[in-house]
């Protein structure tokens, strides 16, 4: 495939967005950008998060740290302010429209960044399953964090993601729907994937 192809995979914290973006960039041979990062880079930087996102470059992206709870926190309070969302809109839109095709994943690709995307997911699962992936990621048991607290800041970030004014998380009207709460890693990247190849057999 040549032309521009974009898939849009949004939904909430630990839905599993990610691991299905990542599936379905290496099945396609699609690249892949994993929007969240912006938004942690910016909060990572500290001082001005508007100027922050204004001089936003590629090495700010591969930055230590920019995984933690902590560093999606502060993502999540950066991203509610407009000018620093209007700062990475444009990066965003010229990357979906590279030829070769593209899958991003965000809060906010199917409704603002891409609108006309070829492919929009919506993925999700209830907050308690969410939360429990993200405490087995930090170590479970053995980790730094404790489940409630983990929970603690799931919902708190789903709220603000949520609750926010502009580009709220929201699924897009044409999205198709994956809630993966009873579902593995495997099955919902399956899916996906042949939601894909569905769409680009037409
Ligand atoms: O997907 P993530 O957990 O890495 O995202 C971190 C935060 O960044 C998330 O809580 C909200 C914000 N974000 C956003 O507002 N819009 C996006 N497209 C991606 C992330």
């Amino acid at each position: 495939m040549t032309g521009a192809f974009t898939v849009a995979i949004d939904g909430p914290a630990a839905a599993g967005k990610g691991t299905i973006a990542r599936a379905v960039a290496a099945h396609f041979g699609f690249a892949h950008l994993d929007t969240g990062l912006l938004y942690r880079a910016v909060g990572a930087k500290g001082g001005d998060p508007v100027a922050a996102a204004r001089g936003l470059v590629p090495a700010d992206l591969a930055r230590d740290g920019l995984r933690t709870l902590d560093a999606g926190q502060a993502a999540s309070r950066v991203a509610a302010i407009p000018e620093v969302r209007a700062a990475l809109v444009a990066f965003q839109r010229d990357f979906a429209r590279r030829p070769g095709g593209a899958v991003l994943d965000g809060r906010d690709i199917g409704t603002v960044i891409c609108p006309e995307a070829e492919v929009k997911l919506f993925v999700t699962a209830g907050p308690e399953i969410r939360a429990r992936r993200r405490w087995l990621e930090a170590g479970g048991e053995a980790g730094p964090e404790s489940y409630e607290a983990v929970l603690a800041q799931v919902v708190e970030r789903d709220a603000r993601d949520r609750g926010r004014a502009d580009a709220p998380l929201r699924a897009a009207a044409d999205a198709v729907v994956l809630d993966t709460s009873g579902m593995d890693a495997e099955t919902a990247a399956a899916r996906a994937i042949a939601l894909v190849a569905a769409r680009l057999q037409r």
